[in-house]
């Protein structure tokens, strides 16, 4: 007879709690291993205990994601026509370092600058720029990621300056509705699966596409943690979501193919294949024990 080998161990239930609350296991976390356990057992893939945060995790991560808003709202009051996406990192610049903050992104994998701005037909991981000017017209995902005291925080948001066309207006606003329903559908105990189709179902309904080589993640102790999380998933598949644990809804969604390519010169910005615009919106999320708690908008 094989033994199976879990995820989950058994552990001293009169012991201090692994999730740092303080109280004994049996009175902490117990209900809950067993609960994964036989979710394993059943087959599914389940969080490590490093994946469910403490509550003074989630205090540091909630006081991250102040300023990672405080951030977005910046751009929001100063984005305009006529100014560079380089003005936009200056603006994240500022806010970030006198909120006693860090960018994430900033030297990440050699990344050089404090935000990504993607306009029209890039996908994401747009350099900011002087010589990229906005437009009349343009549609712009300003994504900004936040360490304030060793915790992360992580969110973009689309900007459409000026006279933009009914339908990059229907991308970007179909876009936000799908990480409204990404939202409703996390739910404890279910599967990243049920979500990400959820969300890939309402980009489909729409006519667009969803981006399927870059997904979101855990984030929180670090910028990019386990679980990976795709927006074309199958249902019942994926990790579980379960109580405590922090990730990104961030689907890109293309007005035509999914396909994509990456800029040869700079290593980084993401392009649709056909030059169609793309959208992105990204929230983080606490899977909480009835739903969840957006952290980041
Ligand atoms: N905020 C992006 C994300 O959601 C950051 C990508 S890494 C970078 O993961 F270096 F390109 F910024
Ligand atoms: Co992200």
């Amino acid at each position: 007879m094989p033994i199976l080998k879990f995820k989950t161990p058994k552990l001293d239930r009169n012991a201090p709690c692994w999730c740092g609350s303080g109280r004994k296991y049996k009175q902490c976390h117990e209900a809950f291993d067993e609960k994964l356990r036989h979710a394993e057992m059943m087959g599914h893939t389940v969080p490590a205990h490093a994946l469910i945060k403490s509550p003074k995790d989630i205090e540091g991560i909630r006081e991250s994601a102040k300023v990672n808003i405080a951030v977005l709202d910046a751009v929001a009051d100063r984005i305009e026509i006529g100014m560079s996406t380089a003005d936009i990192d200056r603006i994240v610049q500022e806010v970030t370092r006198n909120a006693g903050a860090i960018p994430a992104t900033l030297g990440y994998d050699g990344y050089p600058k404090s935000v990504c701005t993607s306009v029209n037909d890039e996908v994401c991981h747009g350099i900011p720029d002087e010589k990229v000017i906005l437009k009349d017209g343009d549609i712009v995902n300003v994504d900004a990621s936040t360490i304030l005291n060793g915790y992360f925080s992580d969110s973009s948001r689309m900007f459409c300056l000026g006279n933009v066309s009914e339908e990059k207006k229907r991308l970007v606003q179909v876009t936000k509705e799908c990480v409204e329903i990404g939202i409703k559908h996390v739910v404890p105990w279910t599967f990243l699966g049920d979500m990400g189709d959820a969300v890939h179902q309402h980009a489909l309904k729409n006519g667009y596409s969803v981006v399927r080589q870059i997904g979101g993640h855990g984030c929180g102790l670090a910028f990019h943690e386990d679980p990976w999380v795709s927006y074309v998933s199958t249902p019942g598949t994926e990790m579980m979501m379960v109580p405590g644990m922090v990730f990104t809804i961030e689907p890109m969604v293309n007005m035509g193919t999914d396909e994509i390519y990456q800029d040869e010169e700079n290593g980084w910005t993401i392009y649709t294949k056909d030059g169609k615009p793309s959208a992105q919106w990204e929230v983080q999320v606490l899977v909480t024990e009835d739903g969840c708690e957006v952290i980041t908008y």
